[in-house]
């Protein structure tokens, strides 16, 4: 469903569906954000064109997402793979011009900004590149493939002055939007632990997605894509699962870890780095070949909380963050936000003054209530105050996310998820790998810009 397609009665609807499934006692669907500030259509001279580099699994997604933003016009697209431009130009529903080299993209005056959706080891190369040919970059999480890259990827940001914004989409989802709000208002209290999970249980969800029948040396441009990583002949396997291998990838860290640091950060107002981290896990099931572990946990410190993540390939647990405060908790689960109080109003002791003799007890629960004059205890049922966030069928964060950076491109306002932002959480992927492959606490070096062991 088209997000403006949604009419106020649909939300009445929605709304009262999800109350009847009893999901908590008030349930809001939340309203889709206007991608467009403006009434009316786009006037060209505000249109921003832009190309796709990387048009995969990702790139098309964005592709098609892109069609629902007012004002932008895709005019080219770039992949290694020729049949992925014919999967583009099916993406965008137009015969834009495709080719295997994205400089002949950033060679052209045309191009205002980039969609950057390439392997992770080439992010860095084509940001840099990017920038230094004056286009503003969206560029896929996680920001970088090595700590390295990250650094470089900043400096070519900040040299050329450009905008960058980051794909990790939660930070423009309107259930993140109402989780800041719930978690800026104090209404957890102090939050001191935050727990994450991101499990799945099916060969796509652990990356291994079938080879297309045409894919060869012919058809696909296999020195570009191998780019630094050690020479190997053609490997279609390492070409199409990535993922698995840390030439190219970061595992589950990179691709999944990532979404929930960036997810914590934005709702705690967090934009460093956590200071340590310290993982485990282990290759269980998918024994294929990949360098990677198809579960791993880690533990990370930051100066006001602690945060558990962890994410497994061999049940299927769906998407969960959870902040457990003082006052409250709140759960993000899939698509739904949930805010829960605590009963934190003054109470007698009632288990260690069983302890004390008859005498005494009845003592201090006189002196209790003369201090705490209230005579019966406010109605308070936490059930009743829970309540529950949903987003509506068919919305989509990363259209969300996509109109954030082109508004920018247009505006020069800050976008959300800038170099900054994506770096950090992209170092906390690296923390987690670099505890679970050396097999010590990860310690971040903020000065020297480098991982070390505790
Ligand atoms: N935000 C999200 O939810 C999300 C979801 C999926 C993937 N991603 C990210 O998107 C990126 C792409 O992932 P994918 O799943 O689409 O992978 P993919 O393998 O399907 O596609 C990557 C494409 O990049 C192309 N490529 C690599 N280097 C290139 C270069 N120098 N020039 C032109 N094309 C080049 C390859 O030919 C390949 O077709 C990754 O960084 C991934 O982490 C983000």
């Amino acid at each position: 469903m088209n997000k403006s397609s949604l009419s106020r009665r649909d939300f009445m609807l929605l709304g009262a569906g999800a109350a009847a499934a009893g999901l908590a006692a008030k349930v809001t669907i939340l309203e889709p954000r206007a991608l467009w500030a403006s009434p009316g259509p786009v006037p060209p001279s505000d249109m921003v064109r832009f190309a796709s580099i990387g048009t995969g699994v990702r790139g098309c997604e964005l592709l098609q997402s892109s069609l629902s933003v007012p004002g932008i016009e895709c005019v080219g697209v770039c992949d290694l793979y020729d049949s992925r431009h014919q999967a583009a130009q099916e993406a965008v529903q137009k015969q834009v011009p495709a080719t295997r080299d994205y400089r002949q993209i950033l060679d052209r005056k045309d191009v205002d900004a980039v969609i950057v959706a390439v392997t992770d080891h080439h992010h860095r190369k084509v940001v840099e590149d990017a920038c230094a040919a004056g286009k503003d970059v969206y560029c896929e999480k996680p920001m970088s493939h090595t700590v390295e890259d990250g650094f470089a990827i900043m400096d070519a940001v900040h040299k050329n002055k450009r905008m960058l914004q980051v794909g990790s989409q939660r930070v423009s989802s309107i259930l993140y939007a109402k989780a800041k709000e719930i978690y800026d208002s104090g209404k957890l209290g102090q939050v001191c632990a935050i727990e994450a999970y991101w499990d799945r249980n099916t060969a796509s969800g652990a990356w291994v997605y079938p080879i297309p029948p045409d894919a060869s040396p012919q058809t696909i441009d296999w020195n570009a894509f191998l780019q630094d990583a050690p020479k190997r002949p053609f490997d279609p396997v390492r070409f199409f699962r990535w993922r698995c291998f840390e030439d190219y990838g970061e595992g589950l860290a990179g691709d999944l870890f990532v979404h929930l640091i960036s997810g914590i950060h934005f709702i705690t107002g967090t934009n460093m780095v956590a200071q340590r981290a310290q993982s485990a896990g282990g290759l269980f099931r998918w024994k294929d070949g990949r360098d990677f572990p198809d579960l791993i946990e880690t533990y990370y410190d930051y100066p006001n909380f602690r945060t558990a993540i962890r994410c497994n390939l061999n049940n299927e647990g769906g998407e969960f963050i959870g902040f457990y405060g003082t006052k409250g908790t709140m759960i993000i689960k899939d698509s739904t936000l949930t805010y829960r109080p605590q009963d934190t109003r003054p109470q007698p002791e009632s288990y260690s003054i069983y302890g004390w003799p008859k005498r005494l007890r009845e003592q201090y629960l006189k002196q209790w209530q003369q201090e705490h004059p209230q005579p019966e205890p406010l109605h308070f049922n936490v059930d009743e105050e829970a309540e529950s966030f949903k987003v509506p069928p068919g919305y989509d964060d990363v259209a969300d996310h996509q109109a954030n950076f082109f508004n920018a491109v247009r505006t020069r306002k800050p976008v959300v998820e800038n170099e900054i932002f994506g770096n950090n959480a992209a170092l906390g992927c690296h923390l987690s790998n670099y505890s679970y492959f050396n097999k010590t606490v990860a310690v971040w070096d903020a000065a020297a810009k480098k991982i070390k062991s505790a």
